[in-house]
C-alpha cells in the first residue's frame, strides 16, 4: 500500500527529479582545485535549499576546516531509529576533457548499450551527485506521502574525492548531532542493472608520492648520457621491481596483517555472478591481469593492490628534445584489505622505496592522504533491511559482493561514531566514474529512489 502510493509520486514527480539532479550537475564542483571555490559553496548551498524544499529541519551549511558539510535532519520521534545519510557533493577533475564526447558540465541523456533507457552524462552523474541527490528526493517522496517511518539525519560533504580531510575532526566535534543507528550511503556499484547486488566492504588506501634525482640539472643526453644515472630509467626500474612473476608485492611485510579468507568465505564470494568476456569486452583489452591464485572479483575485492596513478619527469612537450633529466616523480597508491593499517603501509612503502634506491640517486618519499578498509557484517540489522529493500524492487535477492574502491571516513563512522554503514550503492562499474564519459542510468536514479523508502521501512520494522 505505502509503496503504492510512493510510487505514484515518484511517477508524477519523475521530470522535476530528473531536471533537478541536471541542474546540480552543472555546476563544477572540484574539491581538488582551489578555482572552484565559489562552484562548491554554490553546490552546498543548493543542496540546502533542495533539503529544505524536501522537508528537512534545522538545514545548516556547516563550516569546516575545508569545504563545508550540508546538514539536514527531520526528527519524526525520538524514540525512533535514525538513518543518518552520506553522500558527497565534490567531484573529480574532469580531465583529460578532450576525451569527453560532450561537456562534463553540460549534462546531456544518451542511450548505450548498458542504458538503453538512457543516461545522464555529467562529471559526478554517478559518482556522487547522481546517487547522492536519490536520497533527497526519496526524503521529499517519504514526506509529501506521509510514509517516513523513521528519524533521518543527512550529512553531505565537499572533500571525499580529496580524502575527506576536514571530515574527520568535524564528526568528532559533532558527535552528539550525528546521533543515530546507521549510515546509509549510495556511493558505490551492483553488479548489472539486473543482477543487484550490495557491498559488505571497502577497501582502505595509502597513497603515495616519489621523487628521484639524478644530477643536479638537466643534462644533454648525448653529452652526458650512459655515464650518469637516469632518474626516469631508475624509477621505472624501481617501481617494476614492487611486484615480482607472480604479481606479488616485494615490499617487505606488505601482506604481514592481509586477512586471509577461508575456503567457505571464497566460495561464497565465487557465487558472485561474473562475465570475463564482457569485462574484457567493456575495457578493450584481450587478458585481465593480477595477483596469481585469485580471480578478478578476489584481486578487486579481498586483494590488496599497489598501482602507479601518475609518472613524470623530463621533456613532454611536443617533438623531441635530447635531455636527460635531473628529477623523476611518481604517485603511487596502494588499496588495502582488512587488518592492514593505511599508516604502517605508507611507513613499511616509504622504507622500502629509500632502501631500493642505488646510490646514483636521491629519493624522496612523501605520503598523502590514506584511508583504512572496513567490512559490514551482512547479518546485521541494516544490510538486512537492505538486501529486502533491493529484493522487492529488483525482484531477485541482491549478492553481497566486496567492492574494490574506498570511501575512507566510512571507518571514521565506525571508530567515532559507533555506527556501521550500509554501502547502498546503484551505479555501476562501467558507468565511467572519475574517467571521462561519467553517466548514471536513468534507470538506476529512479530505483534507488524507489528502493530507499524500503530500506527505511524495513530498518524500522
Ligand atoms: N564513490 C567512490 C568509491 C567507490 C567507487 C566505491 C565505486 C565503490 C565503487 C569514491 O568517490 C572514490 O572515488 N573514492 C576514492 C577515495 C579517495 C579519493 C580518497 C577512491 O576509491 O579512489
Ligand atoms: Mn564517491
Ligand atoms: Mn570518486
Amino acid at each position: 500500500m505505502e509503496q503504492n502510493q510512493i510510487q505514484t509520486y515518484l511517477n508524477s514527480n519523475k521530470e522535476r527529479f530528473l531536471n533537478e539532479l541536471l541542474d546540480l550537475l552543472k555546476i563544477p564542483s572540484i574539491s581538488a582545485k582551489p578555482e572552484h571555490k565559489s562552484d562548491m559553496n554554490k553546490t552546498a548551498e543548493a543542496i540546502k535549499q533542495r533539503l529544505i524544499e524536501a522537508g528537512a529541519d534545522k538545514v545548516e551549511i556547516c563550516p569546516t576546516k575545508g569545504y563545508p558539510v550540508v546538514y539536514g535532519e527531520k526528527i519524526i520521534d525520538p524514540s525512533k531509529p535514525t538513518v543518518v545519510v552520506y553522500g558527497h557533493y565534490d567531484v573529480q577533475p574532469a580531465d583529460p576533457l578532450d576525451l569527453w564526447d560532450s561537456p562534463p558540465f553540460e549534462p546531456v541523456i544518451k542511450k548505450t548499450e548498458v542504458h538503453p533507457e538512457g543516461a545522464i552524462f555529467a562529471r559526478g552523474a554517478c559518482d556522487d551527485k547522481g546517487q547522492m541527490y536519490m536520497h533527497v528526493k526519496a526524503f521529499e517522496t517519504m514526506m509529501k506521502t506521509n510514509t517516513l517511518p523513521c528519524n533521518v539525519k543527512f550529512m553531505i560533504e565537499g572533500e571525499e574525492e580529496v580524502g575527506s580531510p576536514s571530515l574527520g575532526p568535524w564528526i568528532i566535534e559533532n558527535k552528539e548531532k550525528l546521533k543515530g543507528d546507521i549510515i546509509l550511503i549510495s556511493d558505490t556499484s551492483i553488479i548489472a542493472n539486473d543482477i543487484p547486488s550490495i557491498d559488505s566492504g571497502l577497501r582502505g588506501l595509502a597513497y603515495m608520492e616519489v621523487e628521484v634525482t639524478g644530477p643536479n640539472r638537466d643534462l644533454h643526453s648525448g653529452v652526458y648520457g650512459g655515464a650518469v644515472a637516469n632518474p626516469i630509467n631508475i624509477l621505472c626500474k624501481m617501481i617494476a621491481s614492487c611486484h615480482d612473476e607472480n604479481n606479488h608485492i616485494t615490499v617487505p611485510g606488505f601482506y604481514d596483517k592481509v586477512q586471509e579468507l577461508s575456503a567457505e568465505e571464497r566460495a561464497e564470494m565465487a557465487k558472485a555472478p561474473f562475465n570475463l568476456e564482457e569485462y574484457k569486452k567493456d575495457l578493450d583489452i584481450n587478458e585481465e591481469r593480477g595477483e596469481k591464485g585469485y580471480s578478478t572479483n578476489e584481486r578487486t575485492g579481498i586483494r590488496p593492490t599497489l598501482d602507479v596513478n601518475g609518472i613524470w619527469g623530463g621533456y613532454t612537450g611536443e617533438g623531441a628534445k635530447t635531455v636527460l633529466p635531473s628529477k623523476a616523480f611518481a604517485k603511487i597508491s596502494m588499496r588495502l584489505v582488512p587488518n592492514q593499517s593505511s599508516k604502517e603501509i605508507s611507513d613499511l612503502f616509504a622504507k622500502h622505496f629509500e632502501s631500493i634506491a642505488p646510490k646514483s640517486v636521491k629519493v624522496k618519499v612523501t605520503a598523502h592522504h590514506g584511508g583504512e578498509p572496513v567490512v559490514v557484517p551482512i547479518t546485521s540489522k541494516g544490510f538486512q533491511a537492505a538486501s529486502k529493500a533491493m529484493e522487492e524492487t529488483y525482484g531477485k535477492k541482491p549478492v553481497p559482493t566486496r567492492s574494490g574502491g574506498s570511501i575512507p571516513i566510512v571507518a571514521l563512522f565506525k571508530k567515532e561514531l559507533g555506527m556501521d554503514s550500509i554501502l547502498f550503492g546503484f551505479g555501476l562499474d562501467s558507468d565511467a566514474l572519475h574517467s571521462p564519459n561519467e553517466h548514471y542510468g536513468i534507470f538506476n536514479y529512479y530505483k534507488g529512489i524507489e528502493t530507499i523508502p524500503l530500506f527505511y521501512k524495513y530498518f524500522t520494522a
